[in-house]
């Protein structure tokens, strides 16, 4: 699909996006980890006003480990909503739970497996784990991807729920680009791993995903979990994976290695009718890194 050049719709009203993932945030922070995760947060608040943003959205992982941990949820809850700004959110494998098979990951670093309880856990402190945002010539749809094949009811209700939003999308806006943020991505950027691989939702559910978003015109699907910056165009639609705010996943010879830039930071979109670009910023700098053009 044709897309235009940033030139043709830099006079079209734009939308400016940080995708924060990964913070991992916990209330003991006087344990080296959670101080680094609240420091990285209190940076990017800092950072707020210069960065021109309509809004952040959060990519999942605000939990520093334990899911069940409701000192550290609501220790995160109440950092992020010291952001002067509407923050959107979507849980991870730290906040809900994890699938139950994840090739490629040492087994002792399989968590809890996500449940009912844990979701709706989520759904009380956090609101619903899935939902859409409208931007001009955009509608964002953020999606739980913990629950894809779980077979929990909440599984259902998710597909259910996407099932008629994609109708209705289909029906009155059917020009409308679409992108999708969640936690894990379908694909893992510029690499073929095994299948049901850790790093991705599991094989089945993100074929279907992909299937059902074929009826609309899907642009993007950033998700973040890998804790690094990696980025593919496959058939029009950019999969993108956002660093970790905090820091990467320490390496680990028995681990299989995702793709990507390592270095902590945030990724900014910038959505306008036709097109989108994002940038790569650490969270140090707060400079440009690499700009893309889509
Ligand atoms: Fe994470
Ligand atoms: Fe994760």
């Amino acid at each position: 699909m044709e897309r235009p050049p940033l030139s043709d719709v830099s006079e079209r009203p734009l939308t400016r996006i940080a995708q924060v993932s990964d913070p991992h945030l916990g209330a003991d922070v006087d344990q080296p980890r959670q101080a680094a995760a609240l420091a990285a947060l209190e940076s990017l608040a800092t950072a707020l006003p210069t960065l021109d943003l309509d809004a952040v959205i959060v990519s999942g992982d605000v939990i520093i480990d334990d899911p069940d941990d409701q000192r550290d949820h609501k220790f995160a809850h109440n950092v992020l909503a010291r952001l002067d700004l509407p923050v959107w959110i979507v849980p991870g494998n730290h906040d809900v739970g994890d699938h139950r098979v994840r090739a490629g990951l040492p087994p002792d670093w399989h968590g809890a497996e996500v449940t009912s309880v844990r979701v709706r856990a989520w759904h009380a402190l956090w609101g619903r784990s899935y939902w859409r945002h409208d931007v001009p010539g955009w509608r964002l749809y953020g999606l739980n991807s913990q629950v894809m094949g779980s077979g929990l009811a909440e599984e259902a209700d998710q597909w259910s729920w996407l099932h008629l939003e994609l109708g209705e999308l289909l029906e009155s806006h059917p020009s409308t680009l679409v992108a999708v943020f969640m936690h894990e991505g379908v694909i893992a950027p510029r690499m073929t791993p095994p299948r049901d691989a850790w790093m991705n939702v599991p094989t089945d559910s993100g074929s279907a995903l992909l299937e059902m978003l074929g009826r609309v015109d899907l642009r993007l699907i950033a998700s973040g979990h890998t804790h690094r910056h990696a980025s593919e165009e496959t058939m029009g639609i950019w999969h993108v994976t956002a660093p970790s705010i905090t820091g990467p996943i320490p390496l680990r010879p028995d681990m299989l290695q995702a793709i990507g830039h390592r270095e902590p930071g945030v990724l900014v979109y910038t959505f306008a009718p036709g097109g989108f670009t994002f940038e790569f910023m650490t969270t140090e700098q707060h400079g440009p890194q690499r700009r893309f053009y889509c």
